[in-house]
């Protein structure tokens, strides 16, 4: 059996380097090489209304933007499916299903469930929907039969979690679903891009991000702006490169070509040398960032501005998409039915 390709993000929010770096660029990478029968990309909408059931404009308008978002990035719907979650509802029944596999008390333990509950402020009182979530993924990874999930570290335990359910309804019913792996980006410092402002995670709540429709002047003006070694006060005075986010974000996004087109070092250990003896300033670094990030947007922004003025077409990837995923979940509900003897009527 050839490989089936699955993934999504919730649209609470515009995407950025962050997302880029952890997961965007393996799926174009992916898409590209060819590996696989079937791409899938959905956006979790119904997942991201599980903790802003209470702000449904919000999840509206981060949806267009996250499919501008994947569009602009070389998501390709020549080869990708695109589509929305809440409009599968055989997502939702799977879901139904599988909740008899899974107690509380394993969902409690989850450790992204954990976190997640405390950055919500769910701790005295958590929604069902929410500490279900991780059931309902179970059903969007199961759905289309997906084996290759290309995701950010923070999802690890959502799919062994899947995993779970998959053995155990396998176990139960027979042999019907199938079990997934996740793709991670190879380095470290690609997994968990910091902010700019040197916080462990670049994210929307700590407003510490580039993201990836932000304009030439937004990008310059947050690089300016960048933590890099507060005792590195003169150009003269020798500087840290631990913990300093300039060479931190040049280790994760530029080459050596590029560190030599932009500035009078052939590569970036070289830079960082001379950053180390002293006589290399702050200024200067920044500038070869900005560089080194607007050789990367700039092709994002262009695809961006096209797509912004063919949102037509945008809808229609969408819409088409939306029809197909449908289908393909329809048919491992039935499956589904069948391996649970509730297929009465067929
Ligand atoms: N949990 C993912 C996020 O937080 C979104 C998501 C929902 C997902 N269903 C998925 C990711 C299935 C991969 C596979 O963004």
């Amino acid at each position: 059996m050839g490989n089936i390709i699955l993934t999504g993000d919730r649209p609470t929010g515009k995407l950025h380097l962050g997302h880029y770096i952890g997961s965007l660029k393996n799926r174009v990478r992916m898409q590209n090489e060819g590996n696989y029968d079937e791409m899938y990309v959905m956006i979790a909408d119904a997942q991201a209304l599980t903790d802003n059931f209470d702000n449904p404009k919000k999840i509206q308008d981060n949806l267009h933007e996250v499919i501008l978002d994947y569009l602009s990035v070389g998501l390709d719907p020549n080869k990708v499916t695109f589509f929305i979650q809440s409009e599968v509802d055989e997502l939702t029944t799977l879901t139904y299903y599988y909740m008899n596999l899974v107690t509380v008390s394993r969902l409690q333990r989850n450790p992204t469930i954990k976190t997640e509950i405390v950055q919500r402020g769910f701790e005295k009182s958590v929604p069902v929907g929410f500490l279900n979530y991780p059931v309902s993924q179970a059903a969007d990874i199961t759905a289309f039969k997906a084996n290759l999930i290309p995701v950010g570290n923070d999802q690890l335990p959502l799919l062994e979690q899947t995993n779970e359910v998959v053995r155990s309804f396998n176990r139960i019913y027979g042999d019907t679903l199938v079990e997934c792996e996740a793709i991670l980006s190879e380095k470290e410092i690609e997994q968990r891009l910091p902010g700019l402002d040197g916080s462990a995670k670049m994210s929307k709540s700590l407003g510490n991000c580039i993201y990836l429709s932000d304009t030439s002047e937004e990008v310059h003006k947050k690089v300016m702006s960048m933590y890099t070694d507060p005792d590195h006060i003169n150009i003269e005075d020798k500087g840290k490169i631990e913990g300093n986010m300039v060479f931190t974000y040049l280790d994760a996004f530029s080459n050596d070509e590029q560190i030599s087109k932009y500035s009078e070092f052939s590569s970036l250990d070289e830079m960082k040398n001379k950053y180390k003896s002293g006589g290399l300033g702050d200024v200067k670094i920044k500038k070869v960032l900005y560089e080194v990030l607007e050789e990367l947007l700039t092709p994002i922004r262009e695809k961006r501005k096209y797509y912004e003025e063919h949102m037509n077409e945008v809808n229609t990837i969408l819409k088409e998409g939306t029809i197909k995923a449908k289908s393909r979940a329809n048919k491992t509900l039935k499956e589904v039915k069948k391996a649970i003897g509730i297929d009465y009527f067929e």
